[in-house]
């Protein structure tokens, strides 16, 4: 269980949360539009030097080939944007669409398509079984030569629900509308999931977790009788060869950073890298045109698109950007929302403290306490909230934790606020109001909260 919360009185978790502060792992209370992508402070040179060439390679705009532009070349044939940064913005969240506005202008959100129930000839290896034709992920942009997979718009169908003093919360629930399909037909059970693009704050320290760590907190048959369970995705690692915990993704799907940034160039920008080899991302067989097109897999470049080395500079980049420190810990609202936070068990998943391993890459990372508010868990939140299809062992209804650092800062990083999986909520009120599933009972506690009792809680989350 949580010991951050349970095991400490008051007064102690002030002293963490100012140890945490003092910490000089950690960025600095610059609450700027950078605020996630500034390197730890306490890195050699070379790493900070290559922190910084990482995130111009993560920035870069990649083009279509041929082109005189060899190290830049190779985008798509189909992708969903340019470079990391269209979707991750700062290194921070996306947004969704608004209300049929097309997805093609909206890079950081894309549909993932997956069968269900999937066909009985599917490799458990993979997270899903992409559509035959569309592959894993609906591209909306393509090269010249070729046309994109189809128009996505998003349309919303919009409820209220009421807070005990009958104050309203408006919420809006997606639906997928897909026109100008240029391949043919979607399989017959082909399912659209929505995903907007997370943001990446502190993601090299969620690599360095010990597995351990995040198997500990499961509770898979609720033996403590809380109505929360929580237990990890398992899910095949291509690069170590092997089954692990899954800790990257909505639905925990990706068990390392490296995997997870190789699956992005290689799914969202269609370039090959030192794992997923295919210069043509995600272009199926049944592709035949896109497959047909120029690549720029180069010789200088190992004879990939995105070869060794640039990949190395985006996983520095990647990992060793540090989160925020949270802030106001000094003021009253701040203990106030905590405790609401408390008493509404939102710590049941959103674990405030995690400690990263022993053993890690970068000696920085090593041994180091962090405040994620995640358990990295899957928990079933309602039929609401589920897209019906699994992901390895994830059902429809199961989500990971979201992380709920960063939070405060996400207008100040993106401009936008967006929220869930599918960026649905556009305030942390509508996020807390769609947990239902596991998160029922603390979902039913926040509509009961008065005025005063819902800002301290913001005010809280805003301060992570
Ligand atoms: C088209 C938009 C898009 C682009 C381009 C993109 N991403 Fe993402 N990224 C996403 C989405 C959406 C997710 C969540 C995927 C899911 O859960 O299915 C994600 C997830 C991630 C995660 C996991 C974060 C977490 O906490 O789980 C990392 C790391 C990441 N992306 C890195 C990158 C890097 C590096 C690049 C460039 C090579 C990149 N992304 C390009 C949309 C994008
Ligand atoms: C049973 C586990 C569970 C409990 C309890 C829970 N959450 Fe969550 N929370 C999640 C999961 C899982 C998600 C991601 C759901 C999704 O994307 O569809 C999430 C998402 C969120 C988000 C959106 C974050 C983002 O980046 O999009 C916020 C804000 C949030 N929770 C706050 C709270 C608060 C406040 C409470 C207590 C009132 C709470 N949660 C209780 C599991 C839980």
């Amino acid at each position: 269980m949580n010991t951050f919360y349970q095991n400490t009185g008051a007064s102690l978790l002030v002293a963490g949360f100012f140890a945490f502060s003092a910490s000089p792992v950690f960025a600095n209370d610059k609450a700027d539009k950078n605020a996630f992508q500034h390197p730890f402070p306490n890195l050699s040179a070379e790493l900070k030097f290559n922190h910084s060439l990482g995130r111009s390679l993560f920035e870069k705009f990649w083009v279509a080939s041929p082109s005189s532009t060899t190290a830049s070349d190779g985008l798509g044939p189909l992708y969903n944007a340019r470079s990391c940064h269209s979707c991750h913005l700062n290194n921070a969240k996306g947004h969704a669409p608004d209300h049929l506005q097309s997805a093609a202008f909206v890079p950081s959100f894309f549909v993932r398509l997956k069968r269900w129930p999937r066909p009985v000839d599917f490799d458990p290896k993979k997270a899903v079984t992409g559509d035959a034709t569309y592959g894993t992920q609906l591209q909306t942009l393509s090269t010249t030569e070729l046309q994109p997979e189809a128009n996505l718009m998003v349309e919303y169908q919009y409820s209220t629900l009421n807070f005990a003093d009958g104050t309203a919360i408006e919420l809006r629930k997606p639906s997928y509308k897909v026109t100008k399909l240029g391949y043919g037909d979607f399989n017959s059970d082909t399912l659209l999931s929505g995903r907007v693009s997370p943001a990446l704050t502190g993601v090299g320290l969620i690599d360095a977790l010990d597995a351990t760590s995040i198997l500990s907190r499961e509770d898979i048959n609720d033996e403590n009788n809380d109505g929360i369970s929580g237990r990890a995705n398992h899910v095949w690692d291509k690069i170590n060869q092997s089954w692990q915990v899954g800790r990257f993704g909505w639905k925990a799907t990706v068990a390392t950073l490296s995997e997870q940034n190789q699956s992005a160039f290689n799914g969202d920008l269609g370039l090959s890298t030192p794992l997923l080899t295919s210069a043509y991302g995600d272009c199926t067989n049944n592709q035949t045109a896109c497959l047909n097109l120029a690549n720029g897999n180069s010789e200088h470049l190992d004879n990939l698109e995105v070869s060794n080395k640039v990949m190395s500079l985006v996983n520095q980049f990647s990992a060793l950007s540090a989160p925020s420190r949270i802030r106001n810990l000094a003021n009253t609202q701040f203990m106030q929302g905590k405790a609401v936070f408390d008493q509404l068990n939102c710590v049941g998943c959103h674990t405030p403290k995690m400690t990263t391993g022993l053993e890690n890459e970068y000696n920085v990372l090593s041994n180091i306490t962090f405040y994620p508010f995640s358990d990295f868990l899957l928990h079933d939140m309602g039929e609401g909230l589920a897209d019906n299809g699994n992901e390895f062992d994830a059902k429809g209804n199961e989500w990971r934790t979201a992380p709920l650092w960063g939070n405060a800062l996400n207008k100040t990083t993106s401009g936008r606020e967006s929220y869930l999986h599918d960026g649905r909520a556009r305030n942390l009120f509508e996020a807390i109001a769609w947990h239902g599933g596991e998160a029922k009972q603390s979902q039913s506690g926040f509509l009961q909260l008065d005025k005063k009792q819902r800002s301290d809680l913001i005010y809280f989350l805003e301060s992570l």
